[in-house]
Formats: structure tokens, sequence, C-alpha cells
């Protein structure tokens, strides 16, 4: 069963949920990865609802939605999440299966290729219409010792030296698994 929502029914437990970590989940051929963010935005473009991503270069993230351009959003409802935000901010997909090792169980989506994770209910579906590599020389200094220190490898899962390309995802269903 699902509750079907619009966009901006959501928009407070997805934008308060994101210091803490929402599920990006990608796939291609055959695999089915989510990744923890904790970035994101909800607005308008081209009269069309969008959430967009920031995925550094190295994340396995990255070279599954070049291959395949949708996502999910995944927000969980509770405490219960703690756990599976952590594995899956912390392991990178190229060496685990992280729905396996999570445990999750993954749910039939509608518009997209990409499924939805139950343990996580509220659902955003999204389709990328746009995708930037952000431009280091455009970001305001303060922000690039911070989160781009140029001495922490690339396969750091925090901050690191490589930069990130903004993902826009035209939502495309919105709802909350029952
Ligand atoms: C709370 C939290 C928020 C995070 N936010 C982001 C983010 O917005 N963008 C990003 O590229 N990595 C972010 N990360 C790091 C990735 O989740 C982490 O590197 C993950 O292992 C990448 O998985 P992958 O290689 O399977 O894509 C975050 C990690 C945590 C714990």
């Amino acid at each position: 069963m699902k509750r079907r929502l619009e966009p901006w029914d959501c928009a407070r437990e997805l934008l308060q949920g994101l210091p803490g970590g929402l599920l990006l989940t990608a796939g291609a051929a055959g695999r089915v990865n989510p990744m923890t963010i904790g970035w994101g935005t909800l607005g308008i473009q081209w009269a069309t609802p969008i959430f967009t991503v920031f995925v550094r270069e190295n994340r396995f993230t990255r070279q599954l939605l070049d291959q395949n351009p949708e996502f999910t959003i995944s927000a969980p409802q509770g405490e219960g999440a703690r756990e599976i935000l952590s594995l899956c901010g912390t392991k990178s997909g190229r060496e685990l299966d992280k729905i396996a090792a999570a445990g999750l169980t993954l749910a039939e989506p509608e518009a997209i290729s990409v499924p939805a994770i139950r343990e996580l209910p509220l659902t955003l579906e999204c389709r990328v219409v746009y995708r930037q590599p952000q431009e280091p020389a455009a970001i305001d200094p303060r922000f690039i010792r911070r989160f781009y220190p140029p001495e922490v490898d690339s396969g750091f899962c925090g901050a690191n030296r490589d930069y990130h390309t903004a993902y826009y995802g035209e939502i495309l269903a919105a709802y909350i698994l029952e």
C-alpha cells in the first residue's frame, strides 16, 4: 500500500531529515545501491518539481547515476534507521552489497526503474533532467578548505579532495510505503 503525496507535502520531513541523512538509491546493470546523503535541495525549475543531490566524483553512486539517470530518495520515519544510514554512509557499493548487508527490502517503483526501500518509507522517485559538475572557482572560499581538503584521498567517505556533481531529479512520484 502507498499513501500518495504532493512533493511539497513532504518538504519538512525531507529537509529536516537531511542533516541526519536520507538515502539516495541508484541502480544500473543489475546493481541497486543506497548511499547516505546529507545535502539536497527541493524546489522548482523549468516549472517542474525538482530534488537535487550532490555526489562526489569517486562515489560508486555517481558511476551508477551516469549509467542510469534515475534515483529514489528515501526518508526514515522515526529513529530506527540510524544503523542503516551509518552503514550506507561509510561503505561503498564497490566493496559491499549494502542492500543485503543492511537487511533492506526493496519495493517496486512506479515511474522509474530504481526501487524504493520499505525500511525508509517516505519516497521520491526522480529522473535526472540536468547534471552539473560544480565549478571550484565559483565556490565561496570559506567552503573550499572545509569541504574539499586536498590532502584527503577520494576514497574517504567524508569530506575529501573530490568536488561534487549536482544531479537535478524531476520528481515523478512521491509517497509513503505503508
Ligand atoms: C550523514 C552523511 C551524509 C553524507 N552526505 C553525502 C552527500 O551529500 N554526498 C556525497 O557524495 N557523499 C555523502 N556522504 C558519504 C557517502 O554516503 C559515502 O561515501 C558512501 O560510502 C558512498 O557510497 P557509494 O560508494 O556506494 O556511492 C555522506 C555520509 C554520511 C554519513
